[in-house]
Parts: C-alpha cells; structure tokens; sequence
C-alpha cells in the first residue's frame, strides 16, 4: 500500500490503538430529513471533537462543516434511491474521485447490496470505486447494506463482509448480530459496526463493547449518538469503549454522570 493510502487510513483508525470512532450522519442521502439531522452542521459541532472521522455526503460537507474541520471525512460516493421505493439496491455512484480529492476526504463510502436485485450493480460500483481509490491514494469503506427481506444473522453478514473485502474494501461496514464474531473472522478487512435504529442509551453502549471485543476494530454510529437525548454524552461514552478499552458498564457510569 502507498504512502497517501497508509496516511489517510492512519487519520482515521488510531495507529496507536488500531480502533476508530466514525460518526455517521449520511442517512439523508435516501432518507431525506432524518430525525437529529434537520441542521446537520448544528448536530456535529458538539461531537466532531469526539469522532475519529465523520462520515456524510458531499452536499451537507459543503454546505454545512466548517472548512477548519479537523476531523477526516468519510465521504458517501454511492445512492441514486430514495425511502419511497421499496428497492433501494438501485444506486449508482454519485461523486467522481476527483471531486472526492476536491473535498480533501480521507476516505470514500459506498454500500453494496448482496443478495439483492441490483447485487450485481452494487458489486462492479465497488469494484470501480476500489479501482479509483487505488489510483489516488484514497481508502474505501464498503457498508453491508440490507434490505427488507434480508436476515441480519451471521451468515448472511458474514457472506457481505467477505464479498465486500474479496473486491477490495479496505474497511468494512456491516450490523452487528449473534455469532458476530464469525463475520469477523471471515472478512480480511477490518470490520466496523453501525448502530442502527435508535435504542436506550444503555443498550447502545452495550451494542458496542460486544462488537468489540467480538473482533470490530470500532463503530461508524449515528442515530444512536445523534438522535440521543445526550449526544456527547454518548459519543464520549462509545469512545471511552473503543479507544479506551472500558466496558459497558463503566461506559454507562461516564455515561450516566455526563447526562447530569
Ligand atoms: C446508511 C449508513 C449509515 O451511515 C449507517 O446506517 C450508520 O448509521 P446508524 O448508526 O444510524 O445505523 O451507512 O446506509
């Protein structure tokens, strides 16, 4: 791998720790005004100084992150569909490289669909995409994205990690479910968990350190972090998890007196 590739990993996943803390805010892409995220510029600014990256797509970067950010950005590079089509394994990807470059991203996103109808399609994008990456330095995080009539069980995840890692992902994205560590052990790139819908605070934090110590090297969270009533409290409480090495419970004390 090249310097640049190396580089940008590095600002994203802790050399010294091998674990990240993403956050995620891209669900707009196909959700349109997702809860939490009405103004979205407004929801980060209290938690960048928490996340390793932040994940998000090209339109909310430019119009609604300061330009001095510090934290790497994940861009979302795949979508074309939206919340009111029952198939949303139709996407396409909607940023060039160069204008990723443009963006000075550390690393770009994409979801891939197995199993689907356009699992094909999902699969050659990523391909292409890793093809690109390759060609300018830039790492790409692959999300394992399910549809309605999929099972989240380990073997389906499992397959979608491998796939995705098999066509040359360099982090992998995927749900967290029983028997995760098999998923894990059977996908060559390091695998992150998201969150999912929103669940009690104490159970997120739960969510995460099984994930953890199942083989994830962190979380590319979102609703779960911003949909909260205490985000910082949250996103304080996962990376006392991840970077730090706390269990649940202790998270859930930090947690419980940062909520005051
Ligand atoms: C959608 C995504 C989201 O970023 C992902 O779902 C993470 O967010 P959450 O923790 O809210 O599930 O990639 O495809």
């Amino acid at each position: 791998m090249d310097w640049g590739m190396q580089n940008r990993l590095a600002s994203i996943i802790n050399p010294k720790t091998n674990r990240c803390v993403m956050l995620a805010v891209d669900h707009g892409y196909f959700q349109g005004p997702t809860t939490g995220l009405e103004r979205p510029g407004e929801t980060v600014a209290p938690l960048l100084e928490y996340a390793d990256a932040l994940m998000l797509t090209r339109g909310v970067l430019r119009n609604t992150i300061d330009t001095g950010t510090r934290a790497p950005i994940i861009l979302r590079v795949s979508g074309g569909t939206s919340v009111l089509k029952e198939d949303l394994s139709d996407e396409e990807l909607s940023v060039s490289m160069e204008d990723a470059i443009r963006l000075n991203v550390s690393a770009v996103a994409i979801s891939v669909f197995v199993g689907s109808e356009h699992e094909k399609q999902t699969l050659t994008n990523l391909s292409r995409l890793c093809d690109e990456g390759q060609k300018y330095g830039i790492p790409v995080l692959a999300v394992t994205a399910v549809g309605k009539a999929m099972a989240r069980d380990a073997r389906y995840l499992g397959l979608a990690c491998r796939i995705a890692a098999e066509l040359g992902a360099h982090i992998v994205k995927t749900y967290y479910c029983e028997g995760f560590e098999k998923v894990v052990n059977g996908c060559p790139a390091p695998v992150v968990i998201a969150g999912g819908k929103k669940i009690e605070e104490r159970d997120a934090l739960t969510l995460a350190h099984n994930a953890l110590s199942d083989g994830a090297i962190g979380v590319d969270m979102g609703r779960n972090i911003f949909q909260s009533q205490w985000p910082v409290a949250m996103i304080r409480s996962v990376r006392a998890i991840v970077q730090d090495g706390r269990t649940d419970a202790e998270a859930w004390d930090l947690a419980q007196s940062l909520m005051g």
